[in-house]
């Protein structure tokens, strides 16, 4: 096994990892917006689909919301605390039974005959975190895809603003007084972050150039003395993830950056919008809107999105 595979895995077994990641769209606005717009994007893509496959579908967000609408869906990911608990929603959804759990890599989609799903998604990174085999896996996707697919992958230009504000994550907190782990690291660890910030232009540099924001052999080095370093992610450029998608036959391919208009407003806003049902709904119509359009895509926050027709 490649060390993307087994850091990944180690990552995501955590065994409160599902828990955690089910809570995101209540603990993180970047989070709700990202989600909304995949949404959209899915629920306006599912003439003709009866079968699908999520890789790396965690805690079903997405996998259960095609089952909720009568699709037969195959849920695949690497981590077994991310099956449970999208097991345990499914079960209080009452769509357990359309959905077939997999617990696997996406490095090795072999047992998938071609053409063997009618829509083929993955989204938040799952492919990003198979570096160095990212441009192999999609074209995999596409392999056992029969009309349709939508994907979102880690985003260069979206991401490298982090480099530059290590607290960049504060300006999208939804309730500073919740007892998320995460939100309370960032409003603890603010301060400090700022003060021992460093502008290194280097850094930046070499991240531009090679799409990794982490030292792969240090996130090794770690996994070997029995650490758990966050996934090893691969960062792509719009029009890299669209080569690639044309190279395998993907046609009609739409982008989006999800998170470009929300990143430019301050916290006590984003906070007072969601908190108010008619302008968050409004809102994210018209995030999804502007996001959507082809010269911001790459200024979206973490994740690029893709979709398009394989037919
Ligand atoms: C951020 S979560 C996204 C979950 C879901 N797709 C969503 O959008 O809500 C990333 C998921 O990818 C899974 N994952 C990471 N590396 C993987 C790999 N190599 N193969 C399959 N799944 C993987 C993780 O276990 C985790 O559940």
């Amino acid at each position: 096994m490649k060390y993307s595979e087994i850091i990944s895995e180690r990552m995501w077994n955590q065994p409160d990892k599902g828990e955690l990641e089910a809570e995101r769209e209540n603990t993180f606005i970047d989070d709700i917006v990202q989600k909304a717009h995949i949404e959209k994007e899915l629920l306006q893509s599912l003439d003709g689909i009866k079968t699908a496959f999520d890789g790396g579908a965690g805690c079903g967000r997405f996998s259960i919301l095609l089952a909720k609408k009568g699709i037969k869906v195959t849920h695949f990911d690497i981590s077994q605390p991310m099956i449970n608990k999208a097991k345990e929603i499914a079960a209080m959804e009452g769509v357990g039974e359309r959905i077939t759990f997999v617990k696997g890599a996406l490095e090795d989609l072999s047992a998938y005959a071609d053409r063997s799903f009618d829509l083929v998604m993955s989204f938040d990174s799952p492919i990003s975190y198979t570096y160095p085999d990212q441009e192999k896996v999609i074209g995999e996707l596409i392999r056992i895809a029969n009309k349709r697919i939508l994907i979102s992958v880690s985003s260069r230009l979206g991401a490298l603003p982090y480099l530059a504000n290590p607290i960049q994550k504060n300006q999208f907190i939804l309730d500073k007084d919740s007892k998320d782990l995460w939100v309370q690291w960032c409003i603890s660890s603010r301060d400090r972050m700022v003060e021992s910030f460093t502008f290194t232009k280097d850094k930046l540099l070499g991240a531009y150039e090679s799409g990794l924001l982490c030292d792969v052999e240090e996130a090794k080095q770690a996994y070997d003395r029995g650490e758990i370093p966050w996934s090893i992610s691969y960062h792509f450029m719009p029009d890299e993830l669209e080569r690639i998608l044309k190279k395998y036959g993907v046609k009609e391919i739409k982008m989006a950056g999800p998170g470009a208009y929300a990143r430019t407003i301050p916290n006590d806003i984003l906070v007072k919008i969601m908190n108010d049902p008619s302008q968050r709904e409004a809102f994210l119509d018209f995030c999804h809107m502007f996001d959507s359009n082809p010269y911001v895509c790459g200024m979206g926050k973490d994740n690029l999105f893709a979709k398009g027709e394989v037919e």
